[in-house]
């Protein structure tokens, strides 16, 4: 089997890589560099079965190259993170849509099985929780950046319906919080990496807002393994699934969890949200996935509980 991995040098390309060419894959990854890195996917320099492609999804020649003679494409390039989406909303909403019809427009033409990743994002403010698929999104106003992420995945998604309509073998999965090794260790668009970076060099933790907000963390071997299931079984054909752990902890826990898994000295501090992102800014007050439909179509269950993730996570960014 043949994959092309986009944003294959990023934090969840970079091990859905080493899963596929674990399991006798030929993988290719395109990615620019922008957040993933070289020393994500270094260890395979030897690895005749895989590329590294240093390309933009925006460069619809190149991406239609790649796609043609591949089995799956898995496409997990864009702008991630709230900060960089703030930084540059423009660049991001083309990546995250130019850079999805594409690579849908590329796979259509060649009759290639593709997979999205989509986000817990795209639910928004709802406050369904846990999020079922078909339930539904609430999101903020227009003017507001930091909504155009959820809003530009969304847009994908109706985009992968679009072309599931024209007859393209499509899945999209919506990840929630995906953590673990190589997470980007400056701790943009990651609280876990933000939390040990700080736990380890014993500062203070900065918990945003009254740290009651919740959230799910997914270690990183589960999502990846959610993400080839759904991108090879019959069964997640022209659907959308969450994968996600079901454990729903508020980031004042995790902080803690990751104060006493360290074993540091560092302390709890409290930033308004308003501090840290400007007055505009919103956040989902709970977020946690209803599990039900990946279980059942595709048997997808997270097996990392959330203390023996962050252990292997803490032991990476110790090393
Ligand atoms: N990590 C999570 O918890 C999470 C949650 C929800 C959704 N997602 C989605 O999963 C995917 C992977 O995210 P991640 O957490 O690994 O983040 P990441 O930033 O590590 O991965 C994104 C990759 O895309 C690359 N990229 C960005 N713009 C590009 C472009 N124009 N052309 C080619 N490559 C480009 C980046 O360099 C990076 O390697 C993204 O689509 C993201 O939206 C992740």
């Amino acid at each position: 089997m043949r994959a092309l991995v986009t944003g294959g040098a990023g934090f969840i390309g970079s091990h859905l890589v080493d899963a596929l060419l674990a399991r006798g894959w030929e993988v290719v990854a395109l990615d620019n560099l922008f957040t993933g890195r070289r020393s994500n996917v270094a260890h395979l320099a030897d690895e005749p079965r895989f590329r590294l492609v240093e390309g933009d999804v925006c460069d619809a020649r190149l991406v239609e190259e790649l796609t043609c003679g591949c089995d799956v494409v898995f496409h997990l390039a864009a702008v991630v993170g709230v900060t960089h989406v703030i930084a540059n909303p423009l660049a991001a909403m083309r990546t995250n849509v130019l850079g999805t019809e594409n690579v849908l427009a590329a796979a259509y033409r060649h009759r290639v099985r593709v997979c999205v990743a989509s986000s817990s994002e795209v639910y928004g403010q709802s406050e369904q929780v846990p999020f079922v698929e078909d339930g539904p999104r609430v999101l903020g106003p227009t003017w507001i950046p930091r909504w155009s992420y959820a809003t530009a995945k969304a847009l994908d998604e109706h985009l992968c319906f679009a072309y599931r309509d024209q007859g393209l073998e499509v899945s999209v999965v919506r990840y929630f919080n995906a953590y673990g090794p190589r997470t980007d260790p400056q701790g943009y668009g990651s609280v876990v990496a933000r939390f040990v970076n700080q736990a380890l060099s014993a500062e203070p933790l900065t918990v945003l807002g009254d740290g009651q907000q919740t959230r799910s963390f997914t270690y990183v071997s589960d999502s990846v393994e959610g993400t080839i299931l759904a991108g090879t079984m019959p069964a997640a054909l022209g659907e959308v699934l969450n994968l996600g752990s079901e454990e729903e902890i508020t980031i004042e826990h995790l902080a803690l969890e990751v104060i006493a898994l360290t074993g540091s000295r560092s302390r709890l501090t409290y930033v308004p949200y308003e501090a840290a992102y400007g007055a505009d800014f919103a956040e989902p007050r709970r977020r946690a996935p209803d599990g039900s439909k990946a279980r059942r179509l595709i048997g997808f269950e997270p097996r990392v509980s959330l203390r023996d993730g962050l252990r292997r996570t803490i032991e990476w960014f110790r090393g």
